[in-house]
Formats: C-alpha cells, sequence, structure tokens
C-alpha cells in the first residue's frame, strides 16, 4: 500500500524522495521557462504528459538524452519515474542548464551545448518535446541514438507522419510509429555519412 503523502509536499507520487511539486513551482516561477502559470495545470503538461513515455522508453535499453530539456521536461520526470537509467539533459542556453542543475536527481546530468555537435550514437532513446518544427527535431535526435535504440517525440497526433517517415529513412530511422501524439523513430541503421549537419543547416534547409 503507497504512503499517504504529506500535506504541502509533492501531490504526485514519485520513486524517490524528489518533491515533484517543488519543482514544478519553480519552473512557474522563473522567468522564461513555461508560459504555464497554474501549479496544476504544470503538474499535467511538464509532469504527467512525459509520463506517458515511460512504457515507451522500456522498450528500448540504455541511457536517455532529453533534446532541448528548457525547464527538464520530459527529462527530469522521467529520471525520477526510471532511476535506473541514466538521463542526460541537454540544452542550448546556458541560464536554462543553471536552473537544471539545481534540480536535477541523481541519475541525471546536464549538458550545455547544441544537438548537432555532440558525439553521435551515445545513447539508447532521444526524447524532444516543443524542440522544434517535426523534420528538424529528427534530424537533431536521431543521429544521437545507437542502433536498436530509438528517438521519442511529443508531436501530437496531427503530425505529419509522411514527412517524418522521409527524414527517418535518410538518417537510419525506421518508419516512425504513433501512440497518442508521441512518435517513436526506432534507429534501424547507422547514421550515415554528411550527418549531423552544421549547426543551423537542418532549419535552413530542412530535409523534408
Ligand atoms: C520550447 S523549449 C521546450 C523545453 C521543454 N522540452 C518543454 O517542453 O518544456 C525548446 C528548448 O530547446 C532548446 N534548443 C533549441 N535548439 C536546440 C539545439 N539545437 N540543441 C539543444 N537545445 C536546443 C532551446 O534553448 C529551448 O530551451
Amino acid at each position: 500500500m503507497s504512503r499517504p503523502l504529506r500535506r504541502g509536499r509533492s501531490r504526485i507520487a514519485t520513486s524517490s524522495s524528489f518533491l515533484a511539486d517543488d519543482y514544478l513551482r519553480a519552473v512557474v516561477a522563473t522567468p522564461g521557462l513555461t508560459a504555464l502559470r497554474d501549479l496544476a495545470r504544470a503538474r499535467e503538461m511538464l509532469w504527467e504528459d512525459a509520463l506517458r513515455a515511460v512504457p515507451l522508453v522500456e522498450r528500448f535499453e540504455g541511457s536517455l538524452v532529453d533534446v532541448g530539456s528548457g525547464g527538464g521536461s520530459p527529462g527530469i520526470p522521467l529520471a525520477v519515474a526510471l532511476p535506473g537509467r541514466d538521463v542526460t539533459l541537454l540544452e542550448a542556453q546556458q541560464r536554462k542548464c543553471d536552473f537544471l542543475r539545481q534540480w536535477a536527481p541523481p541519475n541525471a546530468r546536464v549538458v550545455w551545448g547544441r544537438a548537432e555537435e555532440q558525439p553521435v550514437e551515445s545513447y539508447g532513446v532521444a526524447l524532444a518535446k516543443a524542440l522544434a518544427q517535426p523534420p528538424v527535431a529528427v534530424e537533431w535526435c536521431l543521429p544521437l541514438v545507437r542502433v536498436g535504440g530509438a528517438a521519442i517525440l511529443w508531436l501530437g497526433e496531427t503530425a505529419e507522419l509522411d514527412a517524418i517517415a522521409a527524414v527517418a529513412e535518410k538518417l537510419g530511422g525506421a518508419p516512425p510509429e504513433e501512440h497518442g501524439g508521441l512518435v517513436v523513430i526506432p534507429k534501424i541503421a547507422p547514421t550515415p555519412e554528411g550527418f549531423p549537419r552544421r549547426a543551423g543547416v537542418a532549419k535552413r534547409r530542412p530535409l523534408a
């Protein structure tokens, strides 16, 4: 039987002593991290929505990277839910990295940098929520993943799977699977020569 949660502490059950509500209050209170201003909505959008990916992540072995982690979703909720997995919170803006370092659970580390400039084929799963247009997000995420792993993107149920499939095919990805707005792209072949392209190129000249 689960223990009752202490009054005034997290109302979200977590698998560790991590206080989810304290973290979410800090995200909401820190300028530039989220447009959400309400704790209940932050729980829904930044915590519970992230945890929808747990069964999908569990299909693939290895460490996780949250690309463009911003205020830490989905990487921090998934690190708390999956304490046996190493999680990298990758973020291009130093100011956001400073915030992430204050809240990263023990199995998470923060890397300040751009996706296109990271070592390739280093992770089991790359995650991205609200990172960029889908073809760009796929191009930034899939090279980071080893063959046998996957990119998992929060794209919504209206995502253009044809465009995503076209980019995935060019980067060693299988056809995308859609699961309630989460798109899973298994990596089935090594990243081809020439990828990732230089920083900025994916946005200027998307692959689809
Ligand atoms: C809209 S925010 C989303 C943050 C978080 N995933 C969420 O859903 O709340 C996108 C983040 O991606 C970061 N970002 C943009 N391009 C990036 C890149 N090429 N590599 C790493 N981070 C990037 C931005 O600095 C920003 O913090």
